[in-house]
C-alpha cells in the first residue's frame, strides 16, 4: 500500500479529544470528523449542492441507504457539519420506538422535542441552541426597528406575518411575539416558557394556555408543519435554512402494525413529494436507513406504493455504480484501502497532527490489518467500528507506555466481528429488548492490553 499524503498543520485538541473519545466508547464523531473521513467524494459534492439548493430558499431530501457499518451515521454527521458551516441550522436524531415520525401516543411529538433539544448552529454545534436563535430573530428585529425608527414590537410583528399563513403559523407567531414581550420586560419565566413550547415540551393544551396564552401546542399531529415553520422562522432570524438528519430510519421498518407503519410512511412520502417538488422553503432532510428498511416489498419503504414509484427510478438499477442524481444515496461499506487510509488519519489524529509524533510506522498500519482480517476475516473493514475502536485503543495504550513496541502488541487484540443488532426477526417490532448480543465481548478490551 503506498503512503498516505496527510495535510500537515496542527490539530485542535478539542477535535482530537472529541474524535479520539467518541471512537473509543463506539459512537460516531460529532465534531472533528473531517480529519479522520476518507472517501465519499462524490457523495459529499452532491450533498453540498443540496445544503445551497435549501440556503437558496429551496428543499432538498435524501435518503442514505447503507449496510450496517456502512458510515450512515458518520456521514449524516459530516453532512450536518458542513451544513453548519453554511449557516444552516441543523436537528437530529434517531428513529425509536419512542420517536416516530407519525404516532397518536406521543412519539413524534417525542422525536420533535429530540430534534429540538439537538438544535444546533456554528456557534452551537453541540446542541441546545434553541434559545440564542429565538435571541437572533429578536436582535435582527431590534436593528430594523433603530434604522427605521419604528417601535421594535411593529417590526418584529411584521417580520412575523409571513409566517402567520401557514399551517399552525398563528399561534407559532403568537409564541415568539410573547419571546419579544419576556425579553422587553425581563420577564423569565415567560421567556422559559417560549422556548419550551418551542422544544414541543408542552404536553397539554391548558398548560399553554396558562403560560403563554396560546391553544394549541406542538403535538404528533403537526410534527411536519412544525418544522416547515421552524425552517421559515430561521431564515427570518438570519440562518439560511434547516436540515433535519433523522438516521435509524430502521426502526420504522421494524414496526409491527401495517396501519402504524404505514401512517409513518405516509409522512415520508409528504416530506419527500414536498422537497422534491421545491414547495418547502429552506428545509432539507437527510435520512439514514438499511437496504432492507428501503427495498423490503412486505414491510420495507417499497412495500408502499406510491413510495416505491417515488424511490424505485434510480435506486439499484446499476449495481456497482453510484448515482446521485435521484433522492437514494446507496453508500458502499469502506474498502480495504479506505481503511488503511483510516489508519494513517487515526495516528494522524492522535499525534495533533504532527508527523514527527506518529507513534506507529506505516508497517503497522498493514500489520493491524493483516492481524484483523485473520481474527475476524474480511468483514473486519466492512463493519468498522471495532476495528476503529481497537486500533485507537492500541495507540492510546502505546502512548502512555512509551518503550512498548507495538509489534509486541498487535498479536494480542482480540478483534471479534461485529453483530449487526438489527438482523433481530422484524416481526420482534418494538417488543421486549433483546439481550444485547454486542455489548459483552468489547468492554474490557482494554484488559488485553494491560502491562
Ligand atoms: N467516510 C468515513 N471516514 C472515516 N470513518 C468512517 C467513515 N464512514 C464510517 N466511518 C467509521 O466507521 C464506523 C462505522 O460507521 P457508522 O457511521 O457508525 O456506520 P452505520 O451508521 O452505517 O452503521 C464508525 O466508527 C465511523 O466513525
Ligand atoms: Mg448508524
Amino acid at each position: 500500500m503506498t503512503a498516505v499524503n496527510l495535510a500537515t498543520g496542527r490539530i485542535r485538541p478539542r477535535d482530537r479529544e472529541a474524535v479520539i473519545q467518541s471512537l473509543r466508547a463506539g459512537v460516531v464523531p460529532r465534531i472533528g470528523q473531517q480529519h479522520i473521513q476518507v472517501g465519499r467524494a462524490d457523495e459529499v459534492a452532491a450533498l453540498l449542492g443540496d445544503i445551497n439548493r435549501i440556503a437558496d430558499g429551496g428543499s432538498a431530501v435524501r435518503l442514505v441507504i447503507g449496510e450496517y457499518g456502512a458510515g450512515k451515521s458518520f456521514f449524516l454527521n459530516l453532512v450536518r457539519s458542513i451544513a453548519l458551516e453554511r449557516k444552516l441550522v441543523t436537528v437530529h436524531a434517531d428513529l425509536s420506538p419512542h420517536r416516530r415520525l407519525y404516532a397518536t401516543g406521543g412519539q413524534a411529538r417525542g422525536l420533535y422535542a429530540e430534534l429540538m433539544r439537538n438544535l444546533s448552529t456554528r456557534a452551537k454545534p453541540e446542541g441546545g441552541a434553541m434559545p440564542s436563535v429565538v435571541e437572533r430573530f429578536i436582535a435582527a428585529g431590534l436593528d430594523e426597528a433603530r434604522s427605521r425608527r419604528v417601535e421594535p414590537e411593529t417590526v418584529i410583528r411584521e417580520r412575523l406575518a409571513e409566517l402567520r399563513e401557514l399551517v399552525g403559523g398563528y399561534d407559532f407567531a403568537e409564541v415568539i411575539a410573547a419571546y419579544w414581550q419576556a425579553h422587553d420586560t425581563g420577564r423569565e419565566q415567560l421567556r422559559s416558557d417560549v422556548v419550551r413550547w418551542l422544544r414541543a415540551e408542552f404536553s397539554t393544551r391548558t398548560d399553554s394556555r396558562k403560560a403563554l396564552g396560546v391553544r394549541t401546542i406542538i403535538d404528533d399531529r403537526s410534527f411536519y408543519d412544525h418544522l416547515k415553520l421552524l425552517a421559515r422562522f430561521l431564515r427570518l432570524a438570519g440562518f439560511s435554512g434547516l436540515l433535519v438528519c433523522l438516521d435509524e430510519m430502521v426502526n420504522l421498518y421494524k414496526m409491527s402494525h401495517t396501519r402504524a407503519r404505514n401512517s409513518n410512511y405516509e409522512q415520508v412520502l409528504r416530506i419527500l413529494n414536498d422537497c422534491l417538488q421545491g414547495s418547502a422553503t429552506g428545509l432539507g432532510f437527510v435520512f439514514g436507513g438499511t437496504p432492507d428498511m428501503l427495498l423490503d416489498t412486505r414491510r420495507g419503504l417499497y412495500s408502499y406504493p406510491a413510495l416505491q414509484s417515488r424511490l424505485a427510478e434510480n435506486s439499484f438499477k446499476r449495481p456497482g455504480l453510484v448515482d446521485l442524481s435521484g433522492p437514494v444515496m446507496r453508500l458502499a461499506n469502506l474498502s480495504p484501502e479506505d481503511m488503511y487510509v483510516l489508519l494513517a488519519k487515526l495516528r494522524h489524529v492522535f499525534a495533533g497532527g504532527d508527523p514527527d509524533a506518529y507513534l506507529v510506522p506505516d508497517e503497522a498500519l498493514t500489520a493491524f490489518m493483516t492481524h484483523c482480517a485473520a481474527r475476524v476475516g474480511d468483514a473486519y473493514f466492512r463493519t468498522p467500528r471495532t476495528t476503529i475502536k481497537e486500533f485507537v485503543d492500541l495507540l492510546s495504550v502505546l502512548d502512555q507506555n512509551p518503550g512498548v513496541e507495538w509489534s509486541d502488541l498487535i498479536d494480542r487484540v482480540e478483534i471479534e466481528a461485529e453483530t449487526n443488532p438489527d438482523l433481530l426477526p422484524p416481526s420482534s417490532g418494538a417488543g421486549p429488548p433483546q439481550p444485547d448480543r454486542e455489548a459483552a465481548p468489547h468492554d474490557d478490551d482494554l484488559v488485553h492490553f494491560r502491562l
